[in-house]
């Protein structure tokens, strides 16, 4: 439901402003976003900038934390009442945190008053009781202060990426003392798939266990491999967000990285899907993230009969097998 919801409220948003003005500014993101420079100063400055995001990232960050959620959701130790989005932007996470956790609180934290500013108007067109209700408050990260207010999670989407180490490091530290769950999204590049790899290590040592993607809590098995662990979920585009992209497409595929990891959690999966599985003729290649900590393929032939049948529906970034109580042959 959030995907449409928040596509009629961004044409609602926008409905005054011309792609064509937009499209000066969505470049200037995309430049700032693809550079992997850490900004010195806000990459949202102007209306327009913050129109800009919203129309041409929203969609896609939050279809992305939505799909980490649905990953996690059944495998949280404790209900979700309350959330804090950190870095929260134009309320993305948010969107996707009322849709699946529906916390009855949300704080969103962000540094840029005009993102804000869009934030809070869509979330009020949203007809969401927890968005409309949803707290924002100002808020600036450094190396030296992270304040944050206490939740039952915390989340961080595509924000660590404009922050430099330290102030990262800080981030999760403040993340790790405010809430008993965590949640980091990042794009699904190897940079964003490193950072995600030193949240995860931090969260470890802090005593969370993983609850997703990883099926272990053991070094990550791709680090060594010149590979890097990432998921996509597909985004249907609207009509201005395809002239904005300037894609013929219907649609995009959002790739990211992840980890979600919580105070007495377990592992959502017994083995993860890394890759989109490949169909051969009575044959289905799965490559895995193996609960035993390793990282490999598995082919399922149809002689396996209902195996054979679930891996013919399994997805990538998804648990393996569906139902659990199976082994993955070494
Ligand atoms: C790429 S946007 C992500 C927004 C939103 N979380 C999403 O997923 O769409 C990164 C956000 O982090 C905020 N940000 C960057 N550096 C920050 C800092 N040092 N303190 C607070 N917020 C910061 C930016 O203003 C921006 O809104």
């Amino acid at each position: 439901m959030t995907h449409a919801v928040l596509l009629a409220a961004l044409d609602e948003l926008l409905a005054g402003r011309s792609t064509a003005g937009l499209l000066p500014r969505v470049d200037r993101l995309r430049s700032a976003y693809r550079s992997q420079e850490v900004p010195d100063g806000h990459v949202l400055r102007t209306p327009d900038d913050a129109a800009a995001y919203a129309a041409y990232r929203m969609p896609a960050t939050c279809a992305a934390v939505r799909a980490c959620l649905l990953q996690a959701r059944a495998f949280l130790p404790e209900p979700v009442a309350s959330a804090v989005d950190l870095g929260a932007g134009t309320g993305a996470a948010s969107w996707a945190l009322a849709e699946v956790l529906t916390p009855s609180r949300l704080q969103l934290l962000e540094q840029s008053s005009v993102a804000a500013d869009l934030g809070r108007a869509l979330a009020s067109a949203s007809g969401v009781p927890a968005l409309q209700a949803a707290e924002w408050s100002p808020w600036h990260a450094t190396a030296g202060r992270v304040d944050l207010p206490g939740a039952d999670l915390a989340v961080a989407a595509y924000l660590l990426a404009e922050l430099d180490a330290a102030t990262q490091a800080a981030v999760l530290d403040a993340m790790i003392g405010a809430a008993p769950a965590v949640l980091v999204v990042e794009p699904g590049t190897p940079a964003g798939y490193a950072r995600v790899v030193a949240a995860r290590r931090r969260v470890l040592d802090a005593g969370l266990s993983i609850v997703a993607p990883c099926p272990h809590e053991g070094e990550c098995p791709l680090l060594d491999r010149d590979d890097w662990c990432h998921f996509a979920t597909r985004v249907e585009r609207s009509p201005r967000h395809r002239r904005l992209k300037e894609g013929s497409l219907s649609y995009e595929d959002e790739k990211y990285s992840f980890v979600l990891a919580a105070r007495g959690g377990r592992p959502a999966a017994a083995n993860r899907v890394l890759r989109r599985p490949v169909q051969r003729k009575g044959l289905v290649d799965l490559a895995l993230c193996t609960g035993d900590g390793d990282a490999r393929p598995q082919v399922v032939s149809k002689r396996a009969g209902e195996l054979y049948k679930a891996a013919r529906k399994a997805d990538w970034g998804g648990p393996w097998p569906p139902e659990p109580g199976h082994t993955v042959p070494g």
